[in-house]
């Protein structure tokens, strides 16, 4: 969802539009930008091959491997536009887990009436809402059956419960039932995929189910309470470990809470700088719920509970009892997804943004090789060091240390570092970003982010390269060391505006969700405005290319009010699985999506599953 509330950052750090102004021109920093070690922590990757060996300054490049790489038909504009979704000629998709699908019973599915919407208790064991990031954890290594961990972001208070403020304990059970995450068992079954009712996998974690904390906050007053810890909230992007458990990420929890009527409440510096308000974003939770109430009593039982917020939180898919860990050591901030790969030394390394105009993009190294952390019993998520980025004009990066350790940030203790990392970074030094949303590391070890937009670009120099930056871009960088070392080389992959000219049928804006498979194709999905009339979209790249003549396609596009989010695939790559969130933005004049056009019926978070017809590799 496109919570764009403007900026919680007050400090002086350059912003990333200063830095990249600071270049004569936009070709120079594409072209100015990185050399390229070979870090290849995924091997090397088939279009290497495909290449025949043709190297560019970014690595190979070449209109074979170009063309090698992505050949289906894309989706015209013409196409991509009313009511239901659109697809490549070349691709075929099907409908799974609408928000509603019961786990167990088929009787007990919400099918989108506006007279019977699922009651609290129907919702702790229904699909959730707000389908976002996700995983497919396969069972030994099948293409056909497994479990999808699947995060549920967000609900609009008419879709869910058919008002537009709760006005009882009920409605807002109801809405905190819908978010969370899911686990589900699903399956390829003559054909088509299903969810396989009573599986004992099945699983929903909501705003109400009892979590842990772990690493350096755990035991931390910053968090304390006389209440067990509960729900995880505004599931963002996600991540995965190699140990085999999904990780969720904590996005705008702010917006839950507010000031019930009655109560009075001041900001901290820290709430402030968290975006805490008054009202909230309008889910009214606080009202009738005093967790969520910013004027609870100091010594109220949930006296740090927004302190609880904001974390990365794992969660075993294989172990259905196994309480979520809230993993401390990788910061609290607006989470939006995270990227895990193994660096040197066989260290955990996770790359991560925090989606705010002005925020920051991390990254969290563990302080030894996952592998024996494990055997001697500690999470390598637990122990390590927490960095934030720091762009150059030069197209150099730096990792700037958020602890103890760094004078920067003299006064603050371990605890308060990454319980407020924002004010780390903001003391560090970071670079204030465009909204970072996801990352994704590319075959060379290249890392991507996308920034979503940044509407103060409106504001500036209209000759600035960049200007206006409404549309958002993609950056990269490749660090040193294999992903452990302290600096970087960095340069745009792509600018969204670039792709907006008149005919141009490549056009796409607002990047947010991205993945990248281990051939090298970058899969762009985006949440915002697009032009031309289009519904929100997945385009496919190359990574081999970049810049404003860069050949994205159009796989799939959505439909009207929604926003394409969440991906993940099968081994094989044959079959990928992605979700529409908030079709018709709840809306059912808009789209009545998974069903048929009728006018009536409330349009439903799904996960949207595509397959190649001749069953070739997705992307390609
Ligand atoms: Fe949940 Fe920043 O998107
Ligand atoms: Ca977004
Ligand atoms: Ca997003």
């Amino acid at each position: 969802m496109d919570h764009d509330e403007g900026s919680s950052n007050p400090s002086s750090n350059r912003t990333f539009v200063d830095v990249l102004t600071g270049y004569a021109s936009r070709r120079q920093v594409m072209q100015g930008g990185l050399t390229l070690a070979a870090g290849t922590f995924f091997g090397s990757s088939l279009a290497m091959a495909a290449a025949g060996g043709k190297k560019g300054p970014n690595g190979p490049v070449g209109q074979d491997l170009k063309n090698g790489l992505i050949n289906f038909t894309p989706v015209p504009i013409a196409e991509g536009t009313g009511p239901m979704p659109s697809i490549s000629v070349d691709y075929q998709y099907e409908v799974l887990i609408p928000w509603g699908t019961h786990l167990e019973n088929p009787d007990q599915d919400y099918l989108g009436d506006p007279g019977s919407r699922p009651t609290p208790t129907q919702q702790t064991r229904q699909v959730g809402i707000g389908h976002d990031g996700m995983w497919f954890f396969p069972f030994r290594g099948s293409n056909t059956r497994g479990l999808l961990a699947i995060n549920h972001e967000f609900g609009d208070n008419f879709q869910v419960f058919g008002k537009s403020f709760p006005e009882n304990g009920d409605d807002v059970l109801i809405s905190q039932h819908a978010h969370g995450i899911s686990v589900v068992e699903i399956r390829k079954q003559g054909g088509s995929w299903e969810l396989v009712r009573g599986s004992e996998y099945n699983r929903r974690v909501h705003g109400n189910t009892p979590v842990t904390f772990s690493g350096p906050v755990a035991n931390s007053e910053l968090i304390a309470g006389d209440s067990v810890p509960m729900g995880t909230l505004n599931n963002c992007a996600n991540g995965y470990t190699p140990w085999g458990t999904y990780l969720t990420c904590e996005e705008n929890f702010n917006g839950y809470f507010n000031v019930a009527p009655g109560s009075s409440w001041t900001a901290t510096a820290e709430q402030a700088r968290y975006g805490f308000s008054g009202g909230g974003f309008g889910y009214g939770w606080g009202n009738f719920d005093e967790r969520f109430d910013l004027g609870r009593a100091d010594n109220s039982a949930f006296r740090n509970e927004e302190n609880r917020f904001g974390w990365i939180v794992e969660v075993d898919p294989f172990n259905p009892d196994a309480a979520p860990v809230k993993r401390t050591a990788l910061g609290r901030c607006k989470h939006e997804g995270i990227a895990i790969v193994e660096g040197r030394g066989g260290r955990i390394v996770g790359y991560m943004g925090d989606d705010e105009r002005f925020d920051y993009i991390y990254k969290f190294v563990s302080a030894g090789n996952w592998k024996s952390m494990r055997a001697q019993g500690q999470s390598p998520l637990d122990h390590g060091t927490l960095y934030a980025a720091k762009f150059n004009d030069d197209g150099s990066g730096e990792w700037l240390e958020l602890s103890p350790d760094n004078p920067a940030l003299a006064g603050m203790s371990l605890e308060e570092i990454l319980t407020y990392a924002r004010i780390a970074a903001d003391k560090a030094g970071a670079t204030p970003m465009d909204r970072p949303e996801w990352t994704a590391v590319a075959p060379n070890g290249d890392v991507y982010c996308a920034l979503t937009n940044n509407s103060r670009r409106t504001e500036a120099d209209a000759a600035n390269p960049l200007a206006p930056n409404a549309d958002g871009h993609i950056i990269r960088w490749h660090d040193s060391e294999q992903h452990t070392g302290l600096s970087f080389t960095w340069d745009i992959f792509v600018i969204a505006q670039d792709t907006h000219g008149e005919g141009d049928e490549r056009t796409f804006s607002d990047p947010d969700g991205i993945w990248i498979d281990p051939d090298g194709r970058i899969f762009i999905q985006t949440d915002g405005g697009q032009k031309k009339g289009l519904n929100n979209q997945m385009v496919v790249a190359s990574t081999y290319d970049s810049g404003p003549d860069l050949d994205v396609r159009r796989l799939f596009a959505g439909v009207t009010g929604d926003e394409i989010t969440g991906i993940t695939v099968t081994p094989d790559r044959r079959t990928m699985f992605i979700n529409t969130q908030h079709p018709g933005d709840g809306n059912p004049a808009l789209s009545n999506f998974p069903a048929a056009p009728d006018g009536v019926t409330i349009p439903r978070d799904c996960t949207i599953v595509i397959t190649r017809k001749d069953g070739g590799v997705i992307g390609s």
